[in-house]
């Protein structure tokens, strides 16, 4: 009895000290909680210096960690219901980050007092996609509202897009902010067009932060997708200066020339790589070798310069070695951002700023 006594106070002691141990355990992890979450936040705040923001990986660890697989799965099946929109989507990137930086600006509608980038030359009739984005924003409001940015959402679509054609993944560096305004003299002016030559092309690219070598490796994106007969018009014009290039494959400018002479030439469409249209490979660079680019300002880079050449050349031969360049590319052009980066917001629609007070 007295034994049982002595066990119990025993026993009531020992538990005492598993509560005390708890709760010390408890008050530990909680504050450790709250300083993980104070460094979120404070990196969150003081990554924005007010003039440049800086990228992380894995952002959204802690604020929405869901927000990756979300995207992944809206993207999947988007290209599973359409192929084409894979290449879509990686191409809504690179338009919104040639035009003061990435910061969802391209996916602005117009309204009567604002004029969005949507209506410039290079994007009218021509980008695609918006509507895989507004499903995933929804989807990512109701999961975690005001969390996830549009630009952030359109360099992980474009990641994921290259992936599921075949293409290699890398890690995307979050943590942009959405534009408050848009421009569309910017887009008509920075993205360039399907009959630069390689100069051009260089300089449009120097002039964001990116070199020859960038453009030849980002320019592989056009191993999937399409363009419509008016963009390489002038491909196909026999009397044209890049129709008569030295490099021309004769039998594909015909079959070119009958494709666009059958039917509206801004809505008849060619793979920009027809060989393997819907995958992401080097098959692109191939192409270029034997004179089978589709836009001039493709076959450009074979025949304009040498530089440009020799980086093609190796591509063709070594995949392995295009898709270390295209993803260090893809991350160098994920960081163009606007001078005033800072200003920005998390969008709750894409299409539009938020209201006031939003
Ligand atoms: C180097 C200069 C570039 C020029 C002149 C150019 C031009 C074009 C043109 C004219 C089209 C066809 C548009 C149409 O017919 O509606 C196109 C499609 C495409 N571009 Fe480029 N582009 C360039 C660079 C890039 C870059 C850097 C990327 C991505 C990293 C890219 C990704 C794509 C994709 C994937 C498509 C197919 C889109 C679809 O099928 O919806 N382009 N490009």
């Amino acid at each position: 009895m007295l034994h049982s006594r002595l066990d119990y106070k025993k026993m009531a002691g020992q538990h005492l000290l598993v509560l005390i141990v708890c709760l010390i355990l408890l008050k530990f992890s909680a504050t450790f909680a709250s300083k993980q979450n104070t460094t979120t936040l404070n990196e969150a705040a003081t990554c924005i210096d007010g003039a440049s923001i800086t990228l992380t990986f894995g952002f959204y660890i802690n604020s929405c960690p869901e927000a990756e697989p979300i995207i992944f799965s809206w993207v999947e099946k988007a290209v599973s219901d359409d192929p084409r929109m894979a290449a879509s989507l990686l191409r809504l990137h690179f338009h919104d980050c040639f035009v003061n930086g990435c910061d969802a600006s391209v996916l602005l509608d117009d309204t009567p007092n604002f004029v969005g980038e949507k209506t410039a030359a290079p994007n009218t009739n021509s980008l695609r996609g918006f509507e895989v984005i507004d499903a995933i924003k929804a989807d990512l409001e109701y999961v975690c509202p005001q969390t996830v940015s549009c630009a952030d959402i359109l360099a992980i679509a474009a990641r994921d897009s290259v992936v599921l054609s075949g293409g290699p993944g890398w890690e995307v560096e979050m943590g942009r902010r959405d534009s408050l305004s848009a421009s569309k003299t910017a887009a008509n002016n920075n993205i360039p067009g399907p009959n630069s030559d390689v100069a051009t092309l260089v300089s449009k690219f120097q002039n964001v932060g990116l070199s020859l070598q960038d453009l030849v490796a980002l320019s592989g994106a056009h191993t999937m997708g399409k363009a419509r007969c008016s963009t390489f018009s002038a491909r196909i014009n026999s009397s044209s200066s890049i129709a008569n290039s030295p490099d021309v494959n004769l039998e594909y400018l015909e079959s070119l020339q009958q494709l666009c002479s059958q039917s509206d030439a801004n809505t008849t469409l060619a793979d920009l790589d027809h060989i393997t249209p819907t995958t992401f490979d080097n098959q692109y660079y191939v192409n270029l070798v034997s004179g089978e680019g589709l836009l001039g300002s493709d076959q450009a880079l074979l025949t304009g310069n040498e530089e440009t050449r020799g980086i093609i050349e190796c591509y063709a031969g070594d995949m392995g070695a295009f898709f270390e360049d295209f993803k260090m590319a893809m991350l160098k052009m994920g960081r163009l951002q606007q001078a005033n980066g800072g200003d920005g917001e998390v969008r709750t629609n894409c299409r539009a700023v938020n209201q006031l007070g939003s």
